[in-house]
């Protein structure tokens, strides 16, 4: 008998919830840490008219939030008003909530703050004798001293939801979230004057300025003399601001500040915008900085989709799109940037030494190995057909983090159970034994399409040959498609984890420290073990096997830049698949490390084995075909 579900507990009967609770719930949108109140409070400054305004927090926020303005002020009679949910004096009906031009319009974030933290608003009107004061809990009005302005104060954060208070983390993360957000705002608003202290110790003075000297006195000089100003319309679409040249990319995303109308936000579509023209003069691991402000039609923009509106929807994304695109692409390319950038990889890639004539005969190797002080056969047998520079470094081997023992080098040991058959080339007509290494496999079976490898291009190529002639492999691409993969299959359950024979620690800074705190449950499930070892230094003390090799502060640092911008909640599900993409692009071998021949072999079986193996994670090919008629048609051989 297959039982009916179990009778559910009777249901307790419906009533309304009292007002404290709805606040608090709705605090669970507006109110998620002391830097959400701080951006409410601050804005609301903002939206007063200020022209300067006076930060004091203590321990990160959480236990006070102090911000007085001289803005307009609240009137007496509307002091209990400002904290009810649903007050606001900013929009009054659908046509202004269409086209709104401040900050706030929901009126509900000093209601959510007040019931969620001992609040108390201090304010006198213009016009007014004095100031007036309300405490959030009582609200009871009461005569008080105050020149001008508002001061809200708000102590105690989550004292009476111990649930939430749990969830806030160290003194120095919060902290590290109020000055980002202190940040933006002082970005957005150069004509205000902004002053922050943090446990009595000032930290932040700003005198109102321009523009220029706003973004020098929080970016820093360098990025003022690197970066390009801009200042682009067309028709209602305004964008100014500062971009930085390539010479000042980053390795993190840390200084991107894009402003609509004033709000900072995160735009998928701006980001993209953006992205899109730095894409020719940017390597792919660096991250432009900048500070851009869109302006527009406030009815072109809603900024009513998300409670902290940080994401906003255009009505003509397209547009937008096209616009800011152009506009910074014509000020990179006037700025010379894009030939500036373009050169600077082929400087590079005369630094390094593998080259090879690939498959040269074995006289040209040795006039080859003299010509190269470094020279790519010098430890490297002949017999073993080694073009490829071995070097001390880790190996393939390493990187793939399995000792592997299947590929051995076919030139070294062919043998008949790995399905080797050294005679079954099948060599075009007219055509003998291969003139170009004889050493090496003359055919490629089917149990490996991709063949064998031949040698390494510049250390970032393998060339192979296999039947229908030479196969050439973009070995990190490859790489980091076959880690890419395997991290995913092997965090699905619990990763094989390697323990550091020593820690690595390195530095980070406030908001990295904060991610790694944030999400330490996100990092142990993926098999890293991170630890603070000081006040401003983590220690990685194990990483996922798969990782053993890559560079692991450089790595770590990446996926905390991608962890802290997003809530650990979104990292896990949404974006995890981009997490791995970026573990196993800085897990990939690195282009310029030399890979023995059965190292290069053991790729290509992976490849083969590998589902994708086609494309690198950035949809980039990585091997491509060049068959033998192609070359024959080439060479115009038997024409
Ligand atoms: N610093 C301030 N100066 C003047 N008025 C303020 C200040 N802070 C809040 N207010 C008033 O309180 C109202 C409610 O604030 P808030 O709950 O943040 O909602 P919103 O900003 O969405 O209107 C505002 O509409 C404004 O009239
Ligand atoms: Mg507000």
């Amino acid at each position: 008998m297959t039982g009916l579900p179990p009778l559910p507990a009777p249901m307790p009967s419906i009533h309304l919830l009292s007002d404290l609770l709805i606040n608090q719930i709705a605090a669970g949108e507006v109110v998620e840490r002391p830097a959400s109140v701080l951006k409410e409070v601050l804005e609301n400054a903002v939206d007063a008219g200020s022209r300067a305004i006076d930060v004091q927090l203590e321990q990160g926020g959480v236990r006070r939030i102090r911000v007085a303005d001289d803005g307009c002020g609240i009137a007496k009679d509307e002091l209990a008003l400002a904290l009810e949910r649903h007050a606001t004096s900013k929009i009054a009906n659908l046509d202004d909530l269409e086209r709104v031009g401040t900050m706030g319009f929901r009126g509900e974030a000093l209601a959510a703050i007040a019931a969620v933290a001992r609040t108390t608003l201090t304010s006198r009107a213009e016009g007014s004798a004095h100031a007036w004061r309300i405490e959030g809990a009582e609200r009871s009005v009461a005569p008080a001293a105050l020149g001008a302005g508002t001061v809200v104060d708000v102590a105690d954060l989550y004292y009476n939801t111990p649930a939430r208070r749990k969830f806030l983390k160290s003194e120095g993360t919060e902290y590290a979230h109020c000055d980002e957000m202190f940040r933006r705002v002082a970005l957005a608003r150069p004509d205000i004057g902004l002053q922050l202290a943090h446990n009595g110790r000032v930290v932040h003075r700003l005198p109102a300025a321009d523009h220029a000297r706003r973004v020098a006195a929080l970016m820093g000089d360098d990025f003022l003399a690197q970066a390009r100003p801009l200042d682009a319309d067309a028709g209602p679409l305004r964008l100014s601001g500062f971009a930085s040249l390539p010479a000042y990319s980053r390795a993190s995303r840390d200084a991107q500040y894009f402003f609509v109308n004033g709000r900072f936000v995160r735009d998928k579509l701006l980001t993209h915008a953006v992205r899109q023209a730095y894409t020719d003069i940017l390597h792919g691991n660096r991250h432009p900085a900048y500070v851009l402000f869109l302006e527009l039609d406030p009815a072109g923009v809603d900024v009513n989709v998300h409670p902290a509106k940080i994401e906003v929807r255009f009505r003509e994304s397209r547009a937008i799109h096209q616009f800011v695109f152009h506009a910074l692409s014509r000020t990179l390319a006037e700025s010379g940037a894009g030939l500036a950038m373009r050169d600077a990889p082929i400087a590079a890639s005369t630094t390094y030494s593998a080259a090879s004539p690939a498959a040269a005969e074995p006289d040209d190797r040795a006039a080859a190995a003299r010509a190269q002080p470094f020279g790519a056969y010098r430890d490297a047998p002949p017999v073993q057909g080694r073009l490829a520079m071995e070097s001390a470094s880790r190996s393939y081997f390493d990187f793939v983090g399995t000792a592997r023992e299947s590929a051995p080098p076919p030139s070294a040991q062919p043998s008949a159970t790995e399905g080797f058959r050294p005679t079954a080339f099948p060599a075009p007509a007219g055509r003998s034994a291969a003139p170009t290494a004889p050493q090496l496999p003359q055919h490629a079976d089917d149990s490996a399409p991709l063949g064998y490898a031949l040698a390494q291009l510049h250390g970032i190529y393998i060339l192979a040959q296999n039947a229908k002639g030479l196969v050439l492999i973009d070995m990190h691409a490859a790489h980091e498609r076959i880690l890419y993969e395997k991290l995913k299959t092997v965090l699905d359950g619990r990763p094989s984890v390697q323990r550091l024979l020593i820690p690595a620690v390195f530095s980070v800074s406030a908001k990295d420290m904060a991610a790694a705190e944030e999400c330490a449950e996100v990092l142990t499930g993926m098999g890293f073990d991170v630890a603070p070892a000081g006040p401003q230094e983590l220690a990685v003390r194990s990483v996922p096997a798969l990782l053993a090799s890559a560079p692991v502060a450089e790595l770590m640092r990446r996926l905390l830049e991608e962890l802290r911008e997003f809530p650990a909640s979104e990292v896990v599900t949404a974006r995890r698949n981009e997490l791995l993409a970026t573990m196993a692009c800085h897990g990939a071998v690195r282009a310029h490390r030399s890979l023995t021949l059965p190292e290069m072999n053991a790729l290509l079986r992976d490849m083969e084995a590998t589902e994708r193996a086609d494309q690198c994670n950035h949809g980039r090919p990585t091997w491509t075909q060049l068959t033998m008629s192609e070359l024959d048609r080439f060479f115009m051989r038997g024409q």
